[in-house]
């Protein structure tokens, strides 16, 4: 299945799952990146692995709607199947939403319904929270809301910082976004 990558900065989940993806077995394959972030450190390590990789600047555009019109003929244009979020920091708008339906994952560094939004680790830092995690989920509408396809649960230990909890959370993201895409292709296939 042709998958297409959204990301906004770093892209270590990106890089995880363009490793994943390597494997012959591994029923993806990555076709494009795309960041809203000209600057986003991630386009680099994608192109350093032979994937195309494109900046859409959202700011260049009028509307929400017109950079997403934009997004999608890009798509399109690389014969995406499926799309991953991976660290992609804009809000869709219903109308994205709907011509992805089933077709887009998101991950997010909490165990969803817990710590929607953004600042995650600090919230469940002050909550004192026992254990905290990451999520991979179905894109719908509503923001980080919905269907779960996995999630990966880490201890909040004694000493954590939000950087320290992060790290620990980031390890997870790594481990179970390849799993969870490969779920949710192999559904549909
Ligand atoms: C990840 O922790 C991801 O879960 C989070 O941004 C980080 C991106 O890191 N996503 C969100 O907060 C989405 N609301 P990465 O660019 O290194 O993959």
């Amino acid at each position: 299945m042709r998958v297409g990558i959204l990301i906004s900065g770093r892209g270590s989940n990106m890089t995880a799952l363009i490793k994943a993806a390597k494997d012959p077995d591994y029923p993806a394959e990555i076709v494009v990146v795309i960041s809203n972030r000209p600057d986003a450190a991630g386009l680099d390590s994608a192109r350093q692995e032979g994937i195309a990789a494109i900046s859409i600047d959202h700011k260049q555009f009028d509307s929400r709607e017109a950079f997403e019109d934009a997004l999608h003929n890009e798509l399109l244009a690389h014969k995406v199947e499926m799309v991953a979020c991976a660290g992609f920091m804009r809000i869709m708008t219903s109308g994205f939403v709907k011509k992805w339906q089933d077709r887009m994952l998101n991950i997010h560094p909490s165990l969803l319904p817990a710590y929607k939004g953004l600042h995650t680790h600090e919230r469940a830092l002050k909550d004192g929270a026992k254990t905290h995690g990451c999520t991979v989920h179905y894109v719908i509408a509503d923001l980080d809301a919905g269907p779960i396809i996995m999630q990966a649960e880490v201890p909040v230990l004694a000493g954590d910082t939000a950087d320290s909890l992060a790290k620990r959370v980031l390890a997870e993201e790594h481990r179970i976004y390849p799993l969870s895409l490969a779920k949710a292709i192999n559904k549909l296939s």
